[in-house]
């Protein structure tokens, strides 16, 4: 045996991989610390292994289902989400095991045979669905568009075990310990914000409604197909509220201030906005030159915090071109309940605050006070209507909870 197969309960092991090797997840997102793509094997009288990993990674999963099972053969692949990271071993699995038997909704069906050819030796599941492998039962929860619309989740009553896609999961690789009792959860609480904010967070509605079908289910153990596997109550319990937090768009008090500028000038106005909100006792505060902070910690820090100033130079009669993209980031997920302002420099035509306050008005934005307008560089009284704006935004954040 070459690997030592983690037992997470009774007969379900984990059979998953570490990626340290590619730099952006769906070739967008950074992965400074990797990500593990998470399968697991449940060994009874029938046996099922539950999602793959990516294509890159099928070599040494194999070899990982190898030093759990021997020869013995795996009866059914469970698919709960299609997207690549988790079926592109799937024509190597194939291929290993001719007889397996591949489950999935209607929608994996379809994506089965779009991707891979694949139209014999499916089973297609409705929401609920029970099979039996022995001594654990498999049940099948449909919870369509966290974050594609074959997502599903399927769910262990004898064990509790709830092996959930992509909900609940993080980026990182799981360095050592592949249990949270075993590693240091801290870090993962964060990359749990980034991850939703940057894959799932369009989809608030579809992930209430999923919340909402597993709230009469005991689950003592949550197995995401990303980061580590969740057995703790205090953590399952903190998992579940960060999702239901999010998806809300509820957010903590704090103030993200995103900006940019050319030469420095629309920066300027930034600081003195933060400055006069930290006077006024916002302590969580975070800055972000839209130009160098990548998009992915942005959108990590706007799910997280309630305020939110947006800054922009006019470009050709336009926003700056990293707020454009970043606006556009926000619609694309609804992005709501927030209290919003705005600031803009020009040269020669004031037209960024026209564009910010339609985005505004589009999103349904509280828009706390008049946005500040700089022509050309700071001046005392612009500098002064910047304060006003920092200290109106501190207070109005200090009076929700
Ligand atoms: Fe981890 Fe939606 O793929």
């Amino acid at each position: 045996m070459e690997y030592k197969i983690v037992e997470i309960k009774d007969r379900i092991y984990y059979v998953g991989v570490n990626d340290r090797t590619k730099h952006l997840f769906e070739n967008l997102w950074p992965l400074p610390k990797g990500i593990s793509y998470n399968s697991y094997l449940i060994d009874d009288d029938k046996v099922a292994l539950i999602d793959t990993v990516d294509i890159c990674y099928s070599e040494v999963y194999f070899r990982k289902i190898k030093s759990a099972l021997g020869d013995k053969p795996i009866d059914y692949l469970v698919v709960n989400h299609m997207e690549p990271d988790h079926s592109g071993s799937i024509r190597w699995l194939i291929r290993q095991y001719p007889e397996i038997t591949i489950i999935g909704n209607s929608r994996t069906m379809d994506m089965l045979k779009g991707y891979y050819g694949i139209t014999d030796n499916v089973l297609a599941i409705k929401d609920k669905d029970e099979l039996n492998l022995g001594k654990n039962t498999l049940r099948f929860y449909l919870t369509p568009m966290i974050h594609w619309p074959e997502t599903m989740m399927t769910y262990v009553p004898e064990s509790k075990t709830l092996f959930s896609g992509d909900a609940f999961g993080t980026f990182g690789s799981l360095d050592g310990g592949v249990v949270d009792s075993l590693l240091n959860p801290d870090w993962y609480f964060d990359e749990m914000i980034r991850y939703y904010s940057n894959i799932v967070g369009k989809y608030g509605s579809p992930v209430q409604a999923a919340l909402a079908k597993l709230s009469g289910i005991d689950i003592e153990v949550v197995c995401s197909t990303h980061g580590p596997v969740w057995t703790e109550k205090e953590n399952i319990d903190k998992v579940i509220a960060l999702y239901d937090k999010l998806s809300k768009y509820e957010a903590d008090r704090g103030l993200v201030i995103a900006y940019g500028s050319m030469y420095g000038n629309t920066e300027q106005l930034a600081e003195i906005i933060a400055a006069s909100a930290a006077e006024n006792g916002i302590k969580s505060i975070v800055m972000h030159n839209v130009a160098k902070s990548h998009q992915s910690d942005i959108l990590r820090d706007v799910f997280k915090y309630k305020g939110l100033i947006i800054g922009s130079p006019t470009y050709n009669n336009q926003l700056y071109p990293g707020i454009e993209s970043l606006i556009s980031a926000l619609r694309n997920r609804n992005i709501k309940n927030r209290l919003f302002a705005y600031f803009g420099g020009f040269s020669w035509a004031d037209a960024s605050l026209r564009h910010l306050s339609e985005f505004a008005e589009e999103m349904g934005m509280e828009v706390v006070c008049d946005p500040v307008s700089m022509k050309h560089s700071l001046t005392a009284d612009v500098a002064e209507n910047a304060r006003k704006l920092g200290q109106i935004m501190a207070e109005k954040l200090n009076c929700r909870k």
